[in-house]
């Protein structure tokens, strides 16, 4: 066993800190223990942002119910399915349906019935990832049955003070169930994911530490975190002033991954878009440094200006993004391979429920 698995709070801190030649061999160790745990493979998770239509208020989230300069759209199901079958064809082996937090019964029959409607299309074949947001048990594991397999809820902030600076304090809003709902998604058999953002005003590098010792404790199997940006019109917006600059932010999120890395050697880390839209090479650099998931985006081009969390979103409007020619060109230059055909699941995943058996 490697004695970075039990960083303590302060070593953590320290790392988080670290600058130069300190910082340097952070990186390298983080890598180093990536490729040692996980291989040196990139798998790929085609995104299908298939609707902004969000029932919540997220202080930081450009597509909050409350921001009515958003023209709101909902992907038809021919729409999702041909994004799907781009994947399917060009090996991509898993997606990732992520849409704003509904849950009205019209909604959860709906992914539902799209769940089932990838699985026909693809014999099978591809994974599928879900990142919809607080559900109850029953619609966590009617779409487990119905063929999801991981899903993504991030925390955003593990620390419940800054929750509520971050979010509106009420029922909808509550810490608490976003807390509950990452344990009935553990309990339904998904591959969970979680992850916070980086650089939120208000936030110490003690919080981000916590945060790293939550994803640990919770026993992640998967984690997408990257550098908060603020949006105009949001209510966050106001305290821009607070924050570090993006390149430091951008610094700190590849600093977050490498120490998770070291804490959680064996789980599956995303290069999240967020760090491109600061670095244009941002998600290559995280690939370098811990990160072992991409997720070129697949979104019909025609929604992707309305889907925008956060200021400077990338790949508005380009195919470039997708070709296979450029992903191909852009991972070799990370130094890692890509793992088509492969869903590549969280090895941590495996382990921790062969060790439950
Ligand atoms: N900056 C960075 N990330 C954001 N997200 C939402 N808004 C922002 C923002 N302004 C992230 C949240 C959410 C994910 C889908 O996008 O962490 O979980
Ligand atoms: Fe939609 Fe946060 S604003 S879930």
């Amino acid at each position: 066993m490697n004695k970075f698995f039990e960083l303590n709070k302060e070593e953590i801190i320290k790392f988080l800190k670290s600058k130069d030649e300190d910082r340097t061999q952070l990186l390298k160790r983080s890598q180093e223990v990536k490729i040692r745990e996980v291989g040196n493979k990139v798998y790929f998770r085609g995104l299908i942002e298939f609707s902004n239509i969000c029932s919540k208020d997220c202080l930081y989230c450009g597509i909050r119910k409350g921001n009515a300069k958003v023209l709101r759209y909902n992907a038809t199901d021919e729409q999702i399915l041909e994004a799907c079958r781009f994947a399917w064809e060009n090996d991509f082996a898993s997606v990732v349906l992520q849409s704003g937090e509904l849950s009205s019964p019209a909604f959860v029959e709906r992914v539902d019935s799209l769940l089932k409607k990838i699985k026909q299309l693809s014999n099978d074949e591809l994974g599928i990832t879900l990142s919809c947001g607080e559900q109850s048990m029953e619609t966590y594991r009617r779409w487990f049955k119905s063929g999801a397999h991981r899903y993504l809820l991030r925390i955003e902030s593990s620390k419940r003070e800054l929750y509520y600076k971050i979010h509106p304090k009420n029922e909808i809003h509550s810490f608490e169930k976003r807390v509950e709902a990452l344990g009935f998604l553990k309990e339904a058999g998904y591959q969970v994911g979680t992850g916070v953002m980086i650089g939120l005003p208000f936030q110490s590098y003690e919080d981000l530490a916590d945060d790293l010792l939550f994803m640990k404790k919770l026993d992640i199997d998967m984690c997408g975190m990257g550098p908060y940006i603020e949006h105009e019109d949001t209510p966050l917006y106001k305290y821009r002033n607070l924050l570090k600059s993006k390149q430091e932010r951008f610094d700190l999120a590849l600093n977050m991954i490498a120490v998770l890395r070291l804490l959680m050697p064996d789980i599956n880390i995303a290069a999240a878009t967020a760090l491109q839209a600061i670095d244009p090479a941002g998600r290559e650099k995280a690939l370098a440094v811990g990160a072992n998931v991409i997720m070129p985006n697949l979104t019909p081009c025609k929604y992707r200006e309305e889907y925008k969390l956060y200021e400077n979103k990338p790949c508005l409007d380009e195919d470039a993004e997708l070709c296979r020619n450029c992903l191909e060109a852009r991972i070799e230059l990370a130094g890692a391979e890509i793992g088509f055909k492969e869903w590549g699941d969280s090895r941590h995943f495996f382990n921790r429920t062969k060790s439950n058996l």
